[in-house]
């Protein structure tokens, strides 16, 4: 049977022992060494692989604690604004809990899995005529009314999960690497990051890399204009590094092609940043969710399909 993160990390967490555990065996996620792009960027390079986690990204990794904690308080309903996988996963852990969930998304502005996936997981999804940073809004209006328990990374039980995945990348590398480097969209896993490496007494510098165009990037996950955690950003250490959409794309690909790991676009933004030589040693770039959230930007991005007649020697041909 799968652990649990709350079981995992029990005495790190906000948890006791009437707190239920609402778990779909989050965590405890892949980390991958990458001999080639180590080769190609000079780094000693590490994937921590959160498209392993059970809905497809480590939003997983705080939602479990996020609503455990809900429902020892005796929520009903759970409520978030999303980029699209905070929606999947505080649909998919609010089934699992039997609470009712409600996703804000920006209209227009979510990868179509990442919508499909929560609707089929039961929340009743609202797209809201606005950004973001406007859902976000109305979202913390509501939760203030006391309705419905905000799920967003404001909740801090939610960052209180998001450490743990520093922790399993110390424990497994036997010591802390000599980087991180993640995305930064609202800055929620950066917070958490910067709490678990001083929980642990390190002093590792995080590279946080958020996309050029923060409004427009092709990187849906992180199109976030005003990242609500930014002062907390600011005052972790964390060196934010800006890297164009072109540059997440050839990171994105590399990923693939010369490591077999598919993930989303946002997802290679702390790539992006180690190939421009924004960190370097022993670097772990944290891959934040799974390339089949955003399919149709894998299909505009991949190399094309080819056609041919069931010839041997044409396929033969076509092949090389
Ligand atoms: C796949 C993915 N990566 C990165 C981020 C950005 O993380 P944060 O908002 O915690 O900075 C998000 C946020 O939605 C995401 O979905």
């Amino acid at each position: 049977m799968s652990l649990a993160l709350i079981e995992r990390y029990r005495s790190l967490l906000p948890v006791g022992d009437a707190t239920p555990v609402v778990s779909l065996g989050e965590g405890s996620t892949p980390l991958l060494p990458a001999p080639r792009l180590s080769e190609r960027h000079g780094v000693e390079l590490w994937l921590k692989w959160e498209g392993a986690n059970p809905t497809g990204s480590y939003k997983d990794r705080g939602m479990t604690v996020a609503v455990s904690k809900a429902v020892e308080e005796g929520a009903e309903a759970v409520i978030c604004a999303s980029t699209g996988n905070t929606a999947a996963s505080a649909a998919a852990y609010a089934a699992r809990a039997g609470l009712r969930a409600v996703v804000l998304v920006p209209e227009g502005a979510v990868a179509a899995a990442k919508l499909a996936q929560t609707r089929m997981l039961g929340a009743r999804v609202l797209e809201v005529r606005g950004s973001f940073d406007e859902a976000l809004g109305a979202a913390r209006v509501l939760a203030e009314r006391g309705t419905h328990v905000l799920v967003n990374s404001l909740n801090p039980y939610r960052v209180a999960g998001q450490k743990t995945a520093v922790h399993e990348i110390v424990e497994e590398l036997g010591g802390a690497p000599d980087a991180f480097a993640i995305p930064y969209g609202g800055g929620g896993n950066t917070t958490a990051y910067a709490a678990a490496l001083a929980e642990l007494g390190l002093d590792t510098p995080i590279v946080s890399v958020e996309a050029a165009d923060r409004a427009r990037t092709l990187a849906s996950a992180i199109r976030i204009a005003e990242p609500v955690h930014a002062p907390k950003v600011a005052s972790s250490g964390a060196r934010v590094v800006t890297v164009s959409d072109e540059e997440i794309v050839a990171a994105w690909r590399s990923l693939a092609e010369l490591e077999g790991v598919f993930c989303e676009p946002s997802s290679a933004a702390g790539l992006a940043a180690v190939a421009r030589g924004a960190a370097v040693g022993r670097v772990v770039v944290t891959l934040t969710g799974h390339g089949l959230k955003d399919v149709v930007a894998a299909d505009r991005h991949a190399p094309p399909v080819g056609t041919v007649d069931p010839d041997p020697d044409a396929i033969a041909e076509a092949a090389r």
